[in-house]
């Protein structure tokens, strides 16, 4: 039996530019990417490789359950969604900080009630919570995340924060860094075994890239 191309999904949209930069710089025809239209699995000519587009959390279902080899997505996914597979690689792009963040001047530890937090990533902000043993009500929100407190919905919330421009025009600080985030390879585990000398060649041209 004829084995597939070797399959690479890639995060659509903030990593998508400096994604597309480090392919051009490994040599791979990226024309298919840059010019991609509605387009969502891109083949790279002449490598034996398939770019397939996805939002973050889905490029970790599909490389986990083995429908894509490998997969290049931020260890901010990685904290809230992560399950098995290997992450192998920090590619060092897509640099930005988990910070927990609230209106200027707000005091988030005193008072007697939990804490409102509004987040897109429940699971990172419950175990920041806990290790701090505070008490905290989490309130999911998909996006802009920072509406939440101005619109009295949360005291504070739990986002990443990159130049910190978004925090500052709606009036917000950082109260506490929780830790760095970049992009991370991540590779399906039993593609890491059966599919070694293509994922290790991959490996290697990533990391001569970098
Ligand atoms: C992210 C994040 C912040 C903003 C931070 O949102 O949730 O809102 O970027 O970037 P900054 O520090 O450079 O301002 P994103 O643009 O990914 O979209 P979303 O809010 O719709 O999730």
């Amino acid at each position: 039996m004829q084995m597939r191309q070797l399959r690479i999904a890639l995060t659509k949209g903030r990593l998508e530019k400096d994604i597309t930069v480090l392919f051009e710089r490994m040599g791979y025809d990226c024309s298919g990417l840059r010019d991609k239209g509605r387009k969502l699995i891109i083949p790279v000519p002449g490598k034996g490789l398939e770019i397939v587009l996805a939002k973050a959390p889905d490029v970790i279902t599909y490389v986990e359950h083995g429908v894509c080899d490998a997969g290049i997505t931020g260890k901010d996914t990685i904290m809230e969604n992560g399950r098995s597979f290997y992450e192998v690689l920090d590619l060092n792009f897509g640099r930005c900080r988990f910070a927990l963040a609230a209106p200027r001047g707000t005091d988030i530890y005193s008072g007697y009630n939990a804490t409102r937090i509004a987040t897109k990533y429940p699971n990172v902000a419950r175990r920041f919570f806990e290790k701090k043993g505070m008490d905290v009500e989490i309130i999911r929100i998909e996006g802009s995340v920072e509406l939440a407190p101005l619109l009295g919905l949360s005291d504070a919330i739990v986002d990443i924060v990159e130049t910190g421009n978004t925090l500052r025009e709606n009036g917000l600080e950082v109260i506490e860094e929780i830790c760095p985030i970049s992009a991370r390879l991540i590779v399906n585990i039993a593609s890491m075994k059966l599919r070694k000398a293509e994922i290790e060649s991959l490996l290697d041209s990533i990391e001569k890239a970098i």
